[in-house]
């Protein structure tokens, strides 16, 4: 009798369980300051929240496969139709539905680093290789470098997942690098989770029309502060939405987060404030935090901030220890261009920012 673990497909052996310790952490402790996880500080509008509690009255039922949802992100994004739009819990799931239908076991998956976990997480678990193309460190900016993205294509190329802005810098790529991406043909996924910060006018949604391998995904979970409802979408050409369709799981978004975003989308003024709030109280720490000498803040167009504070002398677990003396859960961010100074911070509520930035300010004996 063979042992069970040689019954496994073998590029899945020993993955284990995602499991985001500092979520466990928070969920445990209510009192602590969630800056680490890019959630939005702000529980749902009212009308997000009307939306929901008629829906969970026809919880008994099944759901659609949710045109009128995917109709209004349509028109939103100026694509032709539903027939543009696959829907997901999170665009985590919209990640996981797109790898299935390209990826075979020895696949390459080209992602820029550093970047969002999710693409190497469901890379891996279809056998994929992935390969990390790092942006360049230079005059206090993390630069994308699409040439070495297209010089690391090979044969083997079956995606190439960028997110715009990236996660964890903050920054976008200029539009005309996405032009050449999309020239080679290769399925390339846009990751616009945060974009709506900075407004659909910087969004790449207009090359869906134009290449077939382009999609551009996107989810509820940041500027719309939906996170724990889980609803997330990507925009694409007719043929390839219809073709990785085919992955969706039956009812795969459940009736009341599906209807809540509808309400999500309709409610313009709540998602402008939302927006308006965070990209003020980026600006606030920014300038807050700018004045300690050394310390490198990148300019972020989202919401999270990434910081290296290697020239100082401190290192970035050294900070974080410090602040969860105070109740603050900050992100940790792995050593990397030779300093261990790197952590990124989540926007809070207006007295947690004000907090955040006495805290670092104190760290490095910068008080007021
Ligand atoms: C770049 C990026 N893409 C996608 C996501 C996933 O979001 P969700 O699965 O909640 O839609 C995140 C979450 O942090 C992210 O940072």
């Amino acid at each position: 009798m063979k042992n069970i673990e040689e019954y496994y497909a073998p590029w899945v052996k020993g993955i284990p369980m995602y499991i985001s310790s500092h979520i466990e952490k928070a969920w445990r402790d209510p009192s602590l300051h969630r800056m680490m996880s890019n959630e939005n500080p702000n529980p749902p509008s009212n009308k997000v929240f009307e939306a929901m509690q008629k829906y969970a009255k026809m919880a008994n039922r099944y759901p659609d496969q949710g045109l009128v949802v995917r109709t209004k992100i349509a028109e939103i994004n100026g694509v032709d139709g539903p027939q543009n739009v696959m829907i997901g819990n999170g665009s985590s799931e919209v990640f996981d539905n797109i790898f299935r239908m390209f990826i075979v076991p020895g696949d390459e998956v080209i992602q820029h680093t550093p970047c969002f976990g999710i693409y190497g997480l469901r890379g891996k678990l279809l056998g994929a290789t992935m390969v990390s193309v790092p942006m360049v460190y230079k005059d206090k900016n993390l630069l994308f470098d699409p040439d070495a993205i297209l010089n690391a294509i090979t044969e083997k190329t079956k995606i190439i997942a960028i997110a715009n802005p990236n996660n964890p810098t903050g920054n976008f790529m200029a539009a005309e690098h996405f032009v050449r991406i999309a020239e080679t043909g290769i399925p390339f996924v846009i990751d616009e989770a945060y974009v709506e910060y900075a407004g659909l006018g910087m969004s790449q949604v207009e090359l869906t029309k134009k290449y077939k391998n382009v999609l551009v995904t996107r989810t509820l979970s940041k500027a719309y502060g939906l996170a724990g409802m889980r609803f997330g979408y990507t925009i694409g050409p007719k043929e390839v939405i219809d073709q990785i369709s085919g992955s969706l799981l039956p009812w795969n978004v459940g009736t009341i987060p599906m209807w809540a975003a509808l309400a999500a989308f309709e409610d313009t003024e709540g998602l402008a404030e939302r927006v308006k709030f965070n990209n003020e109280q980026v600006d606030f720490i920014t300038e807050s935090l700018s004045i300690i000498p050394g310390f490198v803040v990148f300019p972020s167009k989202a919401n999270y901030i990434l910081m290296d504070c290697g020239a100082t002398g401190k290192t970035g677990k050294e900070v974080l220890a410090f602040a969860e003396t105070r109740g603050i859960i900050l992100r940790g961010e792995s050593a990397k261009y030779g300093s261990d100074g790197w952590f990124r911070v989540t926007i809070g509520t207006r007295e947690e920012n004000q907090l955040f930035v006495d805290t670092i300010l104190e760290f490095f004996g910068m008080e007021k």
